[in-house]
């Protein structure tokens, strides 16, 4: 074999194996590797592909990162229809639609196939010769947009399929941002100062439709596919369910929670068994689909006014309740933002009381047309901060007063601005208490410079006695000063000296993210320490060096630009380089690792905790240098098993993790302390 040859198939032999890595952790959920060694692999490849660009294909795993961004989608016609589905909303109508159906096939007997109905967006994705081609939104069913790059770049999607698959065909299912995800996305936003995300399906639909496809491949989105569109060149199996478990043989990602039902009294036994666990799953469901199973009775029964006969959505109820809003009221945060919020009598919605919901602007809340004193509907989902929905107008009297923001900061009083092009008010005072003390909040909190010890309460309590005014008067901080604090003994002022103290060789990239600089999340924070490698650097990039980074776009290099030219800001950096905080990341990072007890430790957490909350565990481990990782992976050194536990448990067990219980788990804190 020549070099050319031999080069050739050792790209073919890693593209196998990275595919196959990746199915077993995206789509079947069991990894065989340690991300370390999946990411070797990926490396070589890429180092590979980079040397022998006339080598990369369009299926290569290498090209799931994300294409140059787009101007506008193209258009995709979609060869067959992708229909919507008519809706149940209670078992009479259910039980109305089992009949017609019965009806229309003269008495033959039916099997039913039940599914999740996943609140996400429905996609189309085309394999021809073996290859994903085209992936594209619904659109009106008929017209969809080319969103092929940014499908790409979910790894539960697949980028080729085995060669026994049809020559050309279509599938189609609905891609969703797990409930954790959306999460973790809305906190990395709130913390960048950045609007949220109303829900996860939302948040999936605007991550789909992104021009610039890395910015997708950031979004945590994850793929099901729920049916065969078309498909050309084979014989297919003639029932729904084995066509789901064709499409699974072939590596797509399909619902593991689908099941057969033979009567009406099964489905509606699916429908009650997911309606008491809805909260349970990963991802936000709105209902039960319920689908004939076979392939010729569909055909038989055919469609109507865009809707197949031959299924119909089983919704849950909304998770809605009604109550009156007593009032609005106003936070200030970190970047100044004034950001209202509903006080609500409280209401129980499915089983959790309610007294407040987000209002996310004025002009959101004036185009719901929401007034004080009225009543209206409020909504929870998953794990989402409760949303109001509207007023009950029925109810008016006449009393209810119009919301309209204050011209002045509710806590500096000084004036509010309201930027043009922007939703949100701001207080112009960049001294304002309120964001002051957001930014200290900010500073201390997880992902920041994780001062283990102090909360949002302790930062509150300092600042109003005076103790700190910014971030860096915590590093100047004396013992005396701390006692004088309510409920402060002396051991726990002692503590947070220490968890001070060490936090000072916190890496770079956790310093310029808990600097607060708007825009710059967590991730931005890792980038920028990387490229500019200390805060002197960075403070000197000009607005084009830092535009000359692939991810940084106007907004964030102004930001990041107009923070080090403001004098308040230098002078806090000033501050922490005096009291030995760590500004550089050679220092850093030789300074941080071994010297800490649980260094390459890592916990995954499962169930609830007795002598702490989630949090504080978690900051107990990262303070002692472990690292508390949210999936069971096989680089997971132990986990920690509490009440109620989850589906880690389970897979601890599957990969032969240690498993300790929380007395274990306090031991084992004692005794590294
Ligand atoms: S079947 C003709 N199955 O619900 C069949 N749809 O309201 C139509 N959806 O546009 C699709 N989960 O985006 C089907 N398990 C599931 C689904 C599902 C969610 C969405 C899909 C569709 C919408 C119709």
């Amino acid at each position: 074999m020549n070099d050319l040859n031999r080069i050739k198939a050792r790209i073919q032999g890693l593209r196998e194996r990275i595919n196959h890595h990746n199915h077993l952790y995206y789509v079947l959920d069991s990894p065989e590797i340690s991300d370390a060694e999946y990411d070797e692999l990926m490396k070589e490849l890429g180092r590979l592909e980079a040397d022998h660009p006339e080598l990369v294909t369009p299926d290569s795993p290498t090209q799931r990162v994300g294409a140059p961004p787009a101007a506008s989608f193209g258009v995709v016609e979609h060869p067959q229809p992708l229909l919507s589905l008519a809706n149940a909303f209670s078992y009479e109508e259910l039980a109305a639609w089992h009949r017609r159906v019965g009806n229309l096939l003269g008495g033959q007997r039916f099997d039913l196939v039940c599914e999740p109905k996943i609140d996400g967006l429905a996609v189309a994705l085309t394999y021809i010769d073996g290859l994903l081609v085209t992936g594209a939104t619904r659109g009106d069913g008929y017209q969809g947009e080319d969103v092929t790059q940014n499908l790409k770049t979910i790894r539960s999607v697949p980028l080729s399929v085995p060669r026994e698959a049809p020559h050309r065909f279509e599938v189609r299912g609905e891609v969703y941002m797990p409930k954790a995800g959306f999460k973790k996305l809305n906190e990395q936003r709130a913390r960048e100062g950045l609007p949220l995300f109303a829900n996860p399906r939302n948040a999936a639909a605007g991550s789909v439709r992104q021009l610039d496809s890395s910015v997708t491949a950031r979004r945590p989105l994850d793929i099901f596919i729920y049916a065969l569109g078309w498909a050309e060149g084979q014989a297919l199996p003639g029932s729904h369910w084995e066509i789901m478990h064709y499409l699974k043989s072939l590596g797509f990602k399909t619902n593991p929670d689908i099941a057969l039902c033979r009567s009406m009294d099964e489905l509606e036994a699916q429908y009650r068994y997911w309606l008491d666990r809805r909260e349970k799953l990963s991802y936000e469901v709105d209902g039960m689909v319920a689908k004939v199973n076979s392939i010729s009775l569909q055909q038989e029964l055919g469609t109507v006014a865009h809707e197949p006969r031959w299924a119909i959505a089983y919704k849950f109820p909304a998770l809605q309740g009604n109550t009156r809003l007593v009032d609005i009221g106003i936070n200030v945060g970190r970047t100044g933002s004034l950001n209202p919020y509903a006080v609500l009598e409280p209401v129980r919605v499915g089983g959790v009381v309610i007294s407040h919901a987000a209002l996310h602007n004025e002009e959101d809340i004036h185009r719901k047309d929401i007034r004080i004193g009225d009543w209206v509907i409020v909504q929870r989902a998953g794990e989402v901060i409760p949303e109001i929905i509207g007023p009950v107008l029925s109810r008016r009297t006449g009393q209810e007063k119009v919301f309209s923001m204050p011209a002045q900061c509710p806590v500096c009083g000084s004036e509010v601005i309201k930027p043009e092009g922007e939703a949100m008010h701001r207080c112009t005072n960049a001294a304002c208490p309120a964001q002051a003390l957001e930014k200290i909040k900010h500073f201390v909190s997880r992902g920041a410079m994780d001062i283990d010890g102090i909360g949002e309460k302790l930062c509150q309590a300092l600042f109003e006695a005076g103790l700190i005014k910014d971030a860096a008067d915590l590093y100047y901080l004396e013992k005396e000063q701390l006692l004088g604090l309510e409920r402060m003994a002396d051991k726990s002022a002692v503590n947070l000296l220490n968890s001070i103290e060490k936090s000072k060789l916190r890496p770079l990239a956790r310093v310029i993210f808990a600097l607060g600089i708007p825009h710059v999340g967590d991730q931005y924070a890792e980038l920028l320490a990387e490229r500019f490698r200390g805060i002197d650097q960075l403070a000197r990039a000009s607005r084009e060096d830092l535009l000359a980074l692939p991810a940084v776009g106007p907004k964030m290099a102004e930001s990041i630009d107009a923070f080090f030219r403001q004098e308040g800001n230098r002078q806090i950096i000033g501050k922490l380089r005096s009291a030995g905080v760590r500004l550089d990341s050679k220092e850093a990072e030789e300074a941080q690792p071994e010297e800490l007890p649980l260094a390459g430790v890592e916990f995954v957490l499962t169930g609830k905790l007795e002598s702490f909350s989630r949090p504080e565990a978690e900051a107990r481990i990262t303070a002692l240098g472990g690292k508390a990782g949210s999936d069971v992976t096989r680089k997971t050194s132990y986990v920690v098993v509490g009440v109620d536990p989850g589906s880690k448990l389970a897979k601890a067990e599957r990969l032969g993790i240690e498993i300790i219980n929380e007395a274990q788990f306090l031991e084992l804190l004692n005794e590294r302390t």
